[in-house]
């Protein structure tokens, strides 16, 4: 029946999937894609989908994703109910190099290992479903078990990890960890603190860092000029001491359900604090109130996995136009798991010293006439 390229993360429900493609749905042929956007023990799910598929790769994309997906977020401030969108900006990138695997290879079908339940579904086929290719779920067709999935696995020789029950289910990349299921998925349930792996809660003295953007990009660190991945690592490593990007929601899912999430994302908290700072400083009160609002516009088209929507593209347009003068330095305090900005400057400042400051005075004619024309109209409607 031909070939099929699945996105594989090395977690027991794509390696699942690949005895299954063969057998359940009678693929000749499984190709597996793994996609590195920063996620660790990337070594390991290689190795397994080595050994498991007809055929593999593994596509580093840690640079394309913080360059291509990442900064873009960062000036869009993307935020959807206060979740730092970690998993939904990866999954397009990722949706896309399973594409081009599987034009490379001459496949017929796509496949990935979602469930029917969230997003990811969504996010993979809104790209998926834009190709030529057949799309191909069977974890979301087939319901199965966990325990018929150890068995079947160990029936093909595919390792499962040792640990019985995963307590919860963890997706990761560069931007963010999310962890949801089991004990989390009960709102009224306090998340342990064994659920955190990058940001800590033991007690530190407050540090001060300095972050430097160039038209809405971080650039420096503390006045060191980094490359797009170290710079988002160093954050993350900066931030996780203080406890800095711990996020404990209920969010809308795309379908309609509410789900209680647990995420860690230092560099994401530092970065989106400095940034819209720096922002208030740089542009005019009418280009943020309107960038405020299609923020969420962006952030929500990111959420549904619509990034090929036109909409997508002129909001980026627009973002991008905003950006050119948001370049200068913030200084950010982070202490116990908090991250204020303490300090901030701008060679595009529209902060005029002198017209703030108590010193000088405003001449008390112009201000006079101002205060006569403002409120005209309500003054006017009273009159009618
Ligand atoms: N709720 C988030 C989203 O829809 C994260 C889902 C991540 N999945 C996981 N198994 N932890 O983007």
């Amino acid at each position: 029946m031909g070939k099929v390229v699945l996105a594989y993360s090395g977690g027991l429900d794509t390696s699942v999937c690949v005895p299954l493609l063969r057998e359940h749905y009678g693929f000749d042929s499984v190709i597996t894609v793994l996609v590195d956007v920063g996620q660790p023990d990337i070594s390991e799910a290689e190795q397994k989908g080595r050994m498991i598929a007809d055929e593999h790769y593994t596509i580093d994309a840690k640079r394309e994703f913080v360059v291509d997906y990442i900064f873009p977020l960062i000036k869009a401030n993307g935020c959807y109910e206060g979740y730092v969108l970690g998993t939904a900006i990866a999954r397009p990138l990722i949706a896309r190099k399973v594409i081009d695997i599987a034009r490379k290879v001459g496949a017929d079908a796509v496949a990935h290992g979602c469930t029917g339940k969230g997003n990811d579904q969504l996010r993979f086929e809104a790209i998926f479903r834009a190709t030529e290719f057949k799309v191909v779920a069977p974890m979301r067709e087939l319901e199965l078990t966990r325990e018929w999935e150890i068995e079947y696995a160990k029936k093909h020789k595919i390792p499962v990890p040792a640990t019985k029950e995963k307590p919860w289910s963890v997706d990761e990349n560069l931007w963010s960890r999310s962890i949801e299921g089991g004990i989390l998925e009960e709102p009224g349930n306090v998340t342990p603190e064994e659920v955190y792996a990058w940001t800590s809660s033991k007690e530190t003295s407050p540090e001060e860092i300095m972050v430097e953007f160039e038209r809405g990009i971080p650039t420096k660190v503390n006045g060191k000029t980094f490359e797009p991945v170290e710079l988002i690592k160093k954050l993350n490593e900066i931030g996780g001491r203080h406890g800095v990007g711990r996020t404990d929601m209920i969010e809308d899912r795309v379908i309609g359900i509410k789900a209680r999430e647990n995420y860690e994302h230092p560099a994401a908290t530092i970065l989106l604090t400095a940034h819209r700072d720096l922002e208030s400083l740089t542009l005019t009160y009418r280009q943020l109130k309107i960038k405020r609002m299609l923020e969420q516009e962006w952030a929500e088209l990111v959420y549904h996995g619509l990034v090929e929507e036109p909409l997508f593209k002129d909001l980026n347009a627009f973002i991008d136009s905003t950006q050119e003068c948001v370049s200068g330095w913030v200084k950010l305090r982070l202490h116990a798991g908090s991250c204020v900005v303490v300090a901030r400057g701008s060679p595009n400042a529209l902060y005029s010293k002198e017209l703030a400051s108590f010193e000088t005075k405003i001449d008390g004619r112009d201000a006079e006439g101002f205060c006569k024309l403002h409120g005209l109209q309500a003054r006017l409607r009273k009159r009618t």
